[in-house]
Protein backbone atom coordinates (compact mmCIF):
# COMPACT_ATOMS: atom_id res chain seq x y z
CA UNK A 1 0.00 0.00 0.00
CA UNK A 2 1.19 3.50 -0.42
CA UNK A 3 1.59 6.52 1.50
CA UNK A 4 -1.61 7.90 0.47
CA UNK A 5 -3.88 4.96 0.41
CA UNK A 6 -2.23 4.55 4.33
CA UNK A 7 -2.84 7.88 5.06
CA UNK A 8 -6.88 7.33 3.73
CA UNK A 9 -7.08 4.31 5.79
CA UNK A 10 -5.90 5.55 8.94
CA UNK A 11 -7.39 8.78 8.84
CA UNK A 12 -10.93 6.85 8.31
CA UNK A 13 -9.89 4.77 11.62
CA UNK A 14 -8.90 7.84 13.78
CA UNK A 15 -11.92 10.05 12.32
CA UNK A 16 -8.92 12.71 11.36
CA UNK A 17 -8.62 15.47 8.71
CA UNK A 18 -5.74 16.93 7.15
CA UNK A 19 -5.12 20.44 6.69
CA UNK A 20 -2.93 21.83 4.58
CA UNK A 21 -1.70 25.52 3.30
CA UNK A 22 -0.83 26.44 0.09
CA UNK A 23 2.72 26.64 0.02
CA UNK A 24 3.06 22.61 1.04
CA UNK A 25 4.19 20.35 -1.55
CA UNK A 26 2.08 19.23 -4.43
CA UNK A 27 1.30 15.72 -3.23
CA UNK A 28 0.25 17.01 0.49
CA UNK A 29 -2.48 19.84 -0.50
CA UNK A 30 -3.63 16.47 -2.87
CA UNK A 31 -4.69 15.08 0.00
CA UNK A 32 -6.04 17.70 2.28
CA UNK A 33 -9.39 17.70 3.15
CA UNK A 34 -9.06 21.49 3.84
CA UNK A 35 -6.22 23.21 1.40
CA UNK A 36 -6.20 26.83 2.27
CA UNK A 37 -5.16 30.36 3.77
CA UNK A 38 -5.07 31.64 7.26
CA UNK A 39 -7.95 32.52 8.05
CA UNK A 40 -9.76 29.41 5.99
CA UNK A 41 -7.44 26.98 7.76
CA UNK A 42 -8.31 28.70 11.18
CA UNK A 43 -11.90 28.75 10.91
CA UNK A 44 -11.97 25.07 9.54
CA UNK A 45 -10.08 23.84 11.90
CA UNK A 46 -12.59 25.93 14.55
CA UNK A 47 -15.69 24.09 13.00
CA UNK A 48 -14.28 20.51 12.69
CA UNK A 49 -15.91 17.46 14.30
CA UNK A 50 -13.26 15.21 13.26
CA UNK A 51 -11.00 13.58 16.93
CA UNK A 52 -7.97 14.27 15.19
CA UNK A 53 -6.18 17.26 13.58
CA UNK A 54 -3.27 16.84 11.38
CA UNK A 55 -1.62 20.49 10.21
CA UNK A 56 0.24 20.59 7.32
CA UNK A 57 1.37 23.91 7.58
CA UNK A 58 3.67 25.82 10.19
CA UNK A 59 3.84 25.63 13.38
CA UNK A 60 1.72 28.90 14.67
CA UNK A 61 -0.66 27.47 11.92
CA UNK A 62 -1.18 24.06 14.59
CA UNK A 63 -1.15 25.88 17.33
CA UNK A 64 -3.90 28.34 16.37
CA UNK A 65 -5.92 25.12 15.53
CA UNK A 66 -5.51 23.81 18.92
CA UNK A 67 -6.12 27.24 20.45
CA UNK A 68 -9.77 27.09 19.06
CA UNK A 69 -10.52 23.32 19.07
CA UNK A 70 -8.90 22.57 22.40
CA UNK A 71 -10.73 18.78 22.74
CA UNK A 72 -8.70 17.49 19.40
CA UNK A 73 -5.66 16.16 18.97
CA UNK A 74 -3.78 18.57 17.10
CA UNK A 75 -0.70 17.51 15.33
CA UNK A 76 2.06 18.82 13.01
CA UNK A 77 4.10 16.56 10.79
CA UNK A 78 7.55 18.12 11.61
CA UNK A 79 7.93 19.95 14.80
CA UNK A 80 11.06 21.60 13.12
CA UNK A 81 8.25 23.41 10.89
CA UNK A 82 8.40 27.11 11.96
CA UNK A 83 8.10 30.49 10.72
CA UNK A 84 10.93 32.91 10.61
CA UNK A 85 8.21 35.56 10.60
CA UNK A 86 6.75 34.46 13.91
CA UNK A 87 10.51 33.71 15.43
CA UNK A 88 11.15 37.54 14.82
CA UNK A 89 9.14 38.23 17.09
CA UNK A 90 9.94 37.39 20.51
CA UNK A 91 7.20 37.33 23.11
CA UNK A 92 9.76 39.39 25.91
CA UNK A 93 11.06 41.73 23.44
CA UNK A 94 7.52 42.36 22.54
CA UNK A 95 6.40 43.05 25.98
CA UNK A 96 9.17 45.84 26.01
CA UNK A 97 8.06 47.39 22.80
CA UNK A 98 4.89 47.56 23.88
CA UNK A 99 5.89 49.51 27.21
CA UNK A 100 6.92 51.96 24.74
CA UNK A 101 3.64 52.71 23.97
CA UNK A 102 1.28 52.89 26.79
CA UNK A 103 -2.45 53.18 25.51
CA UNK A 104 -1.90 51.55 22.24
CA UNK A 105 -4.35 48.46 21.02
CA UNK A 106 -2.27 45.96 19.35
CA UNK A 107 -2.95 44.16 16.10
CA UNK A 108 -0.87 40.93 15.69
CA UNK A 109 -0.50 39.13 12.05
CA UNK A 110 -1.46 35.67 12.72
CA UNK A 111 1.94 35.02 11.77
CA UNK A 112 3.33 34.85 15.51
CA UNK A 113 3.33 32.65 18.55
CA UNK A 114 0.84 31.94 20.84
CA UNK A 115 2.52 33.69 23.66
CA UNK A 116 2.71 37.23 21.37
CA UNK A 117 -1.14 36.42 21.11
CA UNK A 118 -1.47 36.20 24.45
CA UNK A 119 -0.16 40.04 24.51
CA UNK A 120 -2.34 41.18 21.41
CA UNK A 121 -6.22 42.92 21.01
CA UNK A 122 -6.70 41.23 18.22
CA UNK A 123 -5.24 38.75 15.29
CA UNK A 124 -5.74 39.50 11.73
CA UNK A 125 -4.40 37.54 8.70
CA UNK A 126 -3.32 39.04 5.55
CA UNK A 127 -6.67 38.18 3.83
CA UNK A 128 -8.51 40.64 6.87
CA UNK A 129 -5.74 43.17 7.75
CA UNK A 130 -7.67 46.00 6.56
CA UNK A 131 -11.00 45.03 7.82
CA UNK A 132 -8.88 44.56 11.09
CA UNK A 133 -7.58 47.80 11.28
CA UNK A 134 -10.47 49.55 10.22
CA UNK A 135 -12.65 47.70 13.19
CA UNK A 136 -10.65 50.59 14.89
CA UNK A 137 -11.88 54.65 15.31
CA UNK A 138 -9.71 56.53 13.14
CA UNK A 139 -7.97 58.31 16.32
CA UNK A 140 -7.18 55.06 17.59
CA UNK A 141 -3.08 54.39 18.43
CA UNK A 142 -2.45 51.18 17.13
CA UNK A 143 0.40 48.88 17.27
CA UNK A 144 1.06 46.16 14.36
CA UNK A 145 3.10 43.30 14.85
CA UNK A 146 5.05 41.30 13.55
CA UNK A 147 5.45 42.15 9.55
CA UNK A 148 6.32 45.12 9.31
CA UNK A 149 5.75 44.76 5.21
CA UNK A 150 1.97 44.49 5.45
CA UNK A 151 2.51 46.75 8.47
CA UNK A 152 3.36 49.18 5.89
CA UNK A 153 1.02 48.14 3.17
CA UNK A 154 -2.34 48.85 5.50
CA UNK A 155 -0.95 52.20 7.03
CA UNK A 156 -0.63 52.90 2.94
CA UNK A 157 -4.14 52.04 2.33
CA UNK A 158 -5.75 52.86 5.22
CA UNK A 159 -3.96 56.46 5.72
CA UNK A 160 -3.25 54.73 9.54
CA UNK A 161 -0.21 55.71 11.11
CA UNK A 162 0.15 52.22 13.19
CA UNK A 163 3.17 52.06 14.89
CA UNK A 164 5.29 49.03 13.23
CA UNK A 165 7.63 46.12 14.64
CA UNK A 166 10.17 45.67 12.69
CA UNK A 167 9.31 41.74 11.40
CA UNK A 168 9.85 39.75 8.46
CA UNK A 169 9.10 37.11 6.36
CA UNK A 170 12.52 35.97 5.19
CA UNK A 171 10.97 34.20 1.73
CA UNK A 172 8.69 37.37 0.67
CA UNK A 173 11.30 39.69 1.89
CA UNK A 174 14.28 38.44 0.00
CA UNK A 175 12.01 38.72 -3.47
CA UNK A 176 13.95 41.35 -5.72
CA UNK A 177 12.61 44.41 -7.16
CA UNK A 178 15.00 43.86 -9.96
CA UNK A 179 13.64 40.57 -10.88
CA UNK A 180 10.53 41.65 -11.34
CA UNK A 181 11.65 44.58 -13.60
CA UNK A 182 12.97 41.71 -15.54
CA UNK A 183 9.76 39.31 -15.54
CA UNK A 184 7.73 42.39 -16.99
CA UNK A 185 10.15 43.37 -19.51
CA UNK A 186 10.26 39.80 -21.14
CA UNK A 187 6.54 39.14 -19.82
CA UNK A 188 5.15 42.31 -20.78
CA UNK A 189 1.63 41.65 -20.79
CA UNK A 190 1.28 40.01 -17.41
CA UNK A 191 -0.20 41.15 -14.23
CA UNK A 192 1.90 41.28 -10.89
CA UNK A 193 0.21 39.94 -8.49
CA UNK A 194 1.94 39.63 -4.86
CA UNK A 195 1.55 38.57 -1.26
CA UNK A 196 1.96 41.92 0.94
CA UNK A 197 4.09 40.10 2.95
CA UNK A 198 6.62 41.65 0.02
CA UNK A 199 8.37 44.69 0.41
CA UNK A 200 6.83 48.05 -0.85
CA UNK A 201 9.15 47.98 -3.29
CA UNK A 202 7.60 45.07 -5.26
CA UNK A 203 3.95 46.07 -3.90
CA UNK A 204 4.23 49.20 -5.40
CA UNK A 205 4.04 47.76 -9.05
CA UNK A 206 1.90 44.86 -7.81
CA UNK A 207 -1.85 44.82 -9.90
CA UNK A 208 -3.30 42.89 -7.31
CA UNK A 209 -2.08 42.25 -3.64
CA UNK A 210 -3.73 39.68 -1.51
CA UNK A 211 -3.48 36.78 0.75
CA UNK A 212 -2.75 33.01 -1.02
CA UNK A 213 -6.90 32.61 -1.31
CA UNK A 214 -6.88 36.15 -2.68
CA UNK A 215 -4.50 35.74 -5.21
CA UNK A 216 -5.84 32.26 -6.36
CA UNK A 217 -9.08 33.79 -7.17
CA UNK A 218 -7.63 36.24 -8.67
CA UNK A 219 -5.63 34.28 -11.32
CA UNK A 220 -8.86 32.35 -12.00
CA UNK A 221 -10.95 34.72 -12.47
CA UNK A 222 -8.90 37.73 -14.27
CA UNK A 223 -9.78 37.63 -18.39
CA UNK A 224 -5.80 38.05 -18.51
CA UNK A 225 -3.92 34.84 -19.14
CA UNK A 226 0.01 35.55 -17.59
CA UNK A 227 0.67 36.33 -14.10
CA UNK A 228 3.91 37.19 -12.40
CA UNK A 229 3.29 35.57 -8.84
CA UNK A 230 5.14 37.38 -6.24
CA UNK A 231 5.26 34.71 -3.24
CA UNK A 232 5.84 31.66 -2.14
CA UNK A 233 6.36 28.76 -5.13
CA UNK A 234 3.96 25.99 -3.53
CA UNK A 235 1.23 28.44 -4.39
CA UNK A 236 1.90 27.25 -8.21
CA UNK A 237 0.86 24.18 -8.12
CA UNK A 238 -3.37 25.10 -7.66
CA UNK A 239 -2.59 28.38 -9.60
CA UNK A 240 -2.31 25.79 -12.39
CA UNK A 241 -4.49 23.69 -11.03
CA UNK A 242 -7.53 26.06 -10.92
CA UNK A 243 -6.42 27.90 -14.39
CA UNK A 244 -4.35 25.07 -16.52
CA UNK A 245 -4.59 27.27 -20.24
CA UNK A 246 -3.03 30.22 -18.07
CA UNK A 247 0.94 31.24 -17.59
CA UNK A 248 2.28 31.83 -13.98
CA UNK A 249 5.94 33.00 -13.70
CA UNK A 250 6.86 33.10 -10.24
CA UNK A 251 8.99 36.20 -9.17
CA UNK A 252 12.55 35.62 -7.44
CA UNK A 253 15.45 36.34 -5.32
CA UNK A 254 17.31 36.99 -8.61
CA UNK A 255 16.97 35.96 -12.36
CA UNK A 256 18.82 32.53 -11.81
CA UNK A 257 17.46 31.07 -8.98
CA UNK A 258 13.50 30.00 -8.26
CA UNK A 259 14.58 29.71 -4.64
CA UNK A 260 11.89 31.48 -3.19
CA UNK A 261 10.70 28.41 -0.85
CA UNK A 262 9.59 28.10 2.42
CA UNK A 263 11.59 25.13 3.85
CA UNK A 264 9.75 24.89 6.97
CA UNK A 265 6.25 24.44 4.50
CA UNK A 266 8.19 21.83 3.21
CA UNK A 267 8.96 19.77 5.96
CA UNK A 268 6.02 18.28 5.93
CA UNK A 269 5.62 15.01 3.96
CA UNK A 270 3.29 11.91 3.55
CA UNK A 271 5.33 9.60 5.48
CA UNK A 272 5.54 11.96 8.33
CA UNK A 273 1.58 12.54 8.09
CA UNK A 274 1.35 9.03 8.52
CA UNK A 275 3.28 9.18 11.58
CA UNK A 276 1.41 11.54 13.48
CA UNK A 277 -2.01 9.37 12.60
CA UNK A 278 -0.18 6.04 13.35
CA UNK A 279 2.33 6.97 16.41
CA UNK A 280 0.68 10.41 17.84
CA UNK A 281 3.62 11.82 16.67
CA UNK A 282 4.18 15.83 17.42
CA UNK A 283 1.17 16.44 19.24
CA UNK A 284 1.20 20.09 20.17
CA UNK A 285 0.68 20.57 23.67
CA UNK A 286 0.06 24.45 24.99
CA UNK A 287 -0.95 25.47 28.72
CA UNK A 288 -4.26 25.79 29.70
CA UNK A 289 -3.26 29.66 30.69
CA UNK A 290 -1.54 30.42 27.33
CA UNK A 291 -4.47 28.83 24.87
CA UNK A 292 -7.19 30.72 27.57
CA UNK A 293 -5.46 34.33 26.27
CA UNK A 294 -4.81 33.18 23.61
CA UNK A 295 -8.09 32.50 21.87
CA UNK A 296 -10.16 35.76 22.91
CA UNK A 297 -7.88 37.49 20.15
CA UNK A 298 -7.95 34.84 18.06
CA UNK A 299 -12.06 34.67 18.11
CA UNK A 300 -12.53 38.69 18.06
CA UNK A 301 -10.58 38.14 14.55
CA UNK A 302 -13.06 35.52 13.55
CA UNK A 303 -16.46 37.51 14.72
CA UNK A 304 -15.35 39.96 12.72
CA UNK A 305 -14.45 37.75 9.61
CA UNK A 306 -17.91 36.08 9.07
P1 LIG B 1 -1.90 33.43 3.84
O1 LIG B 1 -2.77 33.64 5.03
O2 LIG B 1 -2.08 34.49 2.80
O3 LIG B 1 -2.09 32.06 3.28
O4 LIG B 1 -0.39 33.59 4.29
C1 LIG B 1 0.25 32.73 5.15
C2 LIG B 1 1.70 32.88 5.12
O5 LIG B 1 2.42 32.32 5.91
C3 LIG B 1 2.29 33.73 4.11
O6 LIG B 1 3.67 33.65 4.15
FE1 LIG C 1 6.41 32.02 7.70
FE2 LIG C 1 7.34 33.11 5.48
FE3 LIG C 1 7.06 30.49 5.59
FE4 LIG C 1 4.89 32.10 5.49
S1 LIG C 1 6.45 31.82 3.89
S2 LIG C 1 5.18 30.35 6.83
S3 LIG C 1 5.60 33.84 6.69
S4 LIG C 1 8.47 31.73 6.82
Amino acid sequence: MGWIDKIEQIKKDRNAVILAHYYTMPEVQDIADCLGDSLALSQFAQKTNADVIVFAGVYFMAETAKILNPTKKVYIPDLESGCSLSDSCPADEFILFKQKYPNHKVISYINCSAAVKTLSDIICTSSNALKIVQSFPADEKLIFAPDRNLGAYINHISGRNMVLWNGNCHVHNALKAENIIELKTKYKDALLIAHPECQQIILQFADYIGSTTQLLNFAKNSNRNQFIVATETGILHQMQKQSPDKEFFIASTDAFCNCNDCEYMKLNTLEKIYDCLAFGKNEILLSEEIMCKAKYPILKMLELSK
